[in-house]
């Protein structure tokens, strides 16, 4: 008998970020709601936030399909009641799938009026798409999510008036030789963008390798 291939991708960093990133969303996360994850990527993250924040729900989603495949891999090993599977989503577009009924298939438009999406998760997103996308995500976010609604960011980001730590530094040469439609944001930029959208900064968070948490309000 063939066994089927295991679709699991793996990607380092979430093994080394996933707890404080973990320590902040308790900290931020109301406590109960949807919590969807944009970009969600191999599916690491979420097997291990959904299990760490029940009751809460999480809703992960990808635009690739080979991370989306990976993701039902790694729920597929890690099944959790409050796991949904995930979507489809590019973050870049307007309105999002989820706006115009992209379910995953253990939740119905009765379970998330039950549970309405009270959080949009982002890691190390926006650096590593165009700008359109960081503003798409601000956009969604703004028309999905409730009053006192969080957006959660996670990655490297352009402090005012700091200079970038060298290794900051040359992840975003590396990124902008990728793609130069790629690189590191400017928090100032973000949070002007975000306001314009009504999302409100409501804390930065210092966090490990020279990353933020960025934490909006609606
Ligand atoms: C560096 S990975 C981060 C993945 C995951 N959040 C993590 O921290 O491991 C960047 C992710 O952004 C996703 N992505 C790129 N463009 C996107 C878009 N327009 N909409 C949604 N996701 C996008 C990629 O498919 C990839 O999964």
């Amino acid at each position: 008998m063939v066994s089927a291939p295991d679709r699991r991708q793996y990607a380092p960093a979430t093994e080394r970020n996933r707890d404080p990133i973990l320590e902040v969303l308790r900290q931020v996360l109301p406590p109960q709601g949807t919590i969807l994850e944009v970009a969600s990527g191999t599916g690491q993250h979420c097997v291990y936030f959904a299990s760490a924040l029940a009751p809460r729900r999480w809703l992960p989603s990808e635009v690739e399909p080979e991370l989306q495949a990976s993701i039902v891999a790694w729920q597929t090993r890690h099944p959790t009641p409050n796991l949904m599977a995930p979507i489809a989503l590019d973050a870049g577009d307007r309105p999002w799938s989820i706006e115009t009924g992209t379910l995953p298939p253990n939740c119905t438009a009765a379970d998330l009026e039950a549970e309405p999406i009270s959080t949009i998760v982002a890691i190390n997103l926006i650096h590593i798409a165009p700008w359109s996308v960081g503003l798409g995500l601000l956009a969604g976010a703004s028309r999905l999510l409730p009053p006192d609604g969080i957006l959660y960011l996670y990655g490297p980001f352009i402090e005012p008036g700091k200079p970038l730590a060298p290794s900051n530094l040359a992840f975003h040469e590396s990124l902008q030789f990728r793609n130069p439609a790629w690189g590191l944001r400017d928090l100032n930029v973000v949070e002007a963008a975000a306001a314009a959208e009504g999302l409100k900064l409501q804390r930065v968070a210092p966090m490990s390798a020279n990353n933020l948490s960025v934490i909006f309000k609606k």
